[in-house]
């Protein structure tokens, strides 16, 4: 661990903020923000060291602890936007005397040239460019948001993921929109445009029920049908070469 580290999880730690659960206690198939169980609970002796094993193991996708300050009983969280077909489980329980923590995120340094603005949804924030016209295809969209110095969108965590489906119903509302994920170089092995995989837990709750199914054995592009939610929530995989929307977003590492 560096100490950059260190400093951002002090510094989420220090933004820690207690809620009460009755407040905040959403069931996944409202149309809010709620708080979903990521992994498994384990036993601390405070919030404090709740939040810290949290944001260890799960770095930035711990949003938010749910705490039992009789049993010290600590569940890792995330925050999302539903409601989200696929997860049905959204903590704390009804009726439960468990606390609810949020652990503060980060918000972004925005630099709006071009039309990019920061949108916030359910404390997570990006600096993002929605388009107003379609691109050619896939490649092409690289090129546009590399043009203003950003990138196709990573939505690699549950909270950024969210955010994209909302930001993209609420704003754009188109039925056809690319985001940073393809599996062109090895079938069913999907890549963000950071380059990194897609991982298990994201693979189980981004797409729709049968997708990815790479239908005529050329579909490695990931499409988003905004206008298709809150009927339906998530991802295609489509072909690349597609005129379709898309989303950029511009980071410090793009
Ligand atoms: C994608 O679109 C660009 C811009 O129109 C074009 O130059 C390029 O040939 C296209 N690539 C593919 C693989 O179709
Ligand atoms: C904002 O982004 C534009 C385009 O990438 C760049 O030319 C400009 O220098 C940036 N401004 C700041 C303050 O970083």
């Amino acid at each position: 661990m560096d100490l950059t580290f260190w400093l951002l999880l002090a510094s989420k730690v220090l933004g820690i903020s207690s809620k009460v659960r009755q407040f905040f206690i959403k069931q996944a198939s409202s149309e809010d923000c709620q708080t979903l169980h990521i992994g498994e609970s384990w036993i601390s002796h405070s919030p404090f060291t709740c939040q810290l094993r949290c944001i260890s193991l799960y770095s930035e996708n711990c949003q938010a602890v749910v705490y039992n300050s009789q049993t010290g009983n600590c569940t890792p969280g995330s925050n999302a936007f539903g409601p989200i077909g696929q997860i049905t489980t959204s903590i704390p329980e009804t009726g439960s005397s468990d606390t609810l923590y949020y652990v503060r995120q980060p918000i972004p340094p925005c630099n709006t040239t071009n039309n990019f603005a920061l949108y916030d949804v359910c404390g997570t924030s990006a600096c993002l460019y929605l388009s107003t016209s379609v691109a050619d295809n896939y490649t092409h969209t690289r090129s546009i948001c590399s043009q203003m110095n950003s990138r196709l969108f990573v939505g690699n965590t549950m909270a950024k993921f969210t955010l994209f489906m909302y930001t993209g119903k609420t704003y754009m509302n188109v039925d056809s929109c690319y985001v940073g994920l393809q599996d062109i170089d090895v079938e069913g092995n999907f890549i963000w445009e950071n380059a990194e995989p897609l991982s298990d837990e994201q693979n189980q709750y981004i797409w729709r029920l049968g997708e990815p199914n790479n239908g005529n054995e050329n579909q490695d592009c990931a499409d988003a049908k905004h206008a298709d939610w809150p009927f339906q929530f998530g991802l295609y995989d489509g072909i690349c070469a597609a005129k379709r929307h898309f989303v950029c977003e511009r980071c410090e590492h793009c």
